[in-house]
């Protein structure tokens, strides 16, 4: 097991329902399909390493060991509107409690971007009755440990902000700052968590293409989808890889 993590196995946050239990592997295929198949109500899965890591889109997620947190937390029940407008904002909240100043954004729809650079890429699954939250934060990484095609677009904690860092304390103050939104989410609170991700995300009125339309934002609507006028009509976006055609 990845020794960083064994305090925090052995005392976790026993009071919150996001990591009451917390499970680490050395080495698994993808902790999201774990929590499908295995996690109760809060429970965290970790891993050091994931050899089939998936991002959203289809994609593969880069999860190499020793230099990124990789974890999801399970949830049962029906699916929760919101989660991943509530993890975007945890993520980047529990970053900054640990380094005040960090100039981190919000990506719509939902990465976490620091100094510009993608850091923290989340992918929400649902799946008989099981949810699964899923959190890549790059958190070691030199430029040279990224792929090359990724490189121009990615950072990690230790590029964008330098240090060092404990994936432990990263991931203990991740769950304290899920636990408290999802408690939020669960009790009906959608609205709140909307308008404050919506707000980071500042896009009304900005320049973008996504999926192939370029246009201005006017709203991200009630749904979490991008409404953008275009040369052709308005289109509502729900997912895709956004662009900013006016600056970062
Ligand atoms: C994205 O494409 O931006 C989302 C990436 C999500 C990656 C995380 S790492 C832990 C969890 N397990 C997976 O297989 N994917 C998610």
């Amino acid at each position: 097991m990845a020794a960083e993590y064994d305090a925090l196995v052995a005392a976790p946050p026993a009071a919150q329902l996001v990591g009451h239990r917390i499970f680490v592997f050395d080495e698994i295929d993808s902790t999201n399909t774990y929590a499908l198949e295995h996690g109760d109500d809060g429970t965290v899965f970790v891993a050091d390493r994931q050899t089939a890591g998936r991002g959203r889109l289809g994609r593969a997620w880069h999860s190499a060991p020793g230099l990124g947190l990789w974890f999801t937390v399970a949830l049962t029940g029906e699916a929760i509107e919101g989660l991943s407008f509530a993890a975007a904002l945890s993520v980047r909240d529990a970053i900054a409690s640990l380094a005040p100043g960090a100039p981190l954004k919000i990506k719509w729809p939902n990465d976490v971007l620091c100094a510009g650079r993608k850091i923290c890429g989340i992918l929400v699954e649902h799946r008989a009755g099981r949810t699964a939250l899923g959190i890549g934060l790059n958190v070691r990484h030199q430029r040279e440990d990224f792929p090359e095609e990724l490189r121009a677009k990615a950072g990690s904690l230790a590029t964008e902000i330098g240090g060092r860092w404990d994936r432990a304390e990263v991931l203990r103050a991740i769950l304290t700052e899920l636990d408290r939104r999802i408690i939020l989410l669960r009790g009906g609170r959608l609205a709140e968590i909307h308008r404050a991700w919506a707000d980071a995300c500042a896009l009304a009125g900005r320049a973008i293409r996504c999926n192939g339309v370029e246009g201005r934002v006017r709203e991200i609507d009630a749904r979490g989808a991008l409404v953008v006028d275009a040369a052709d009509g308005t289109h509502a976006i729900f997912s895709g890889d956004l662009e900013y055609l006016d600056g970062q």
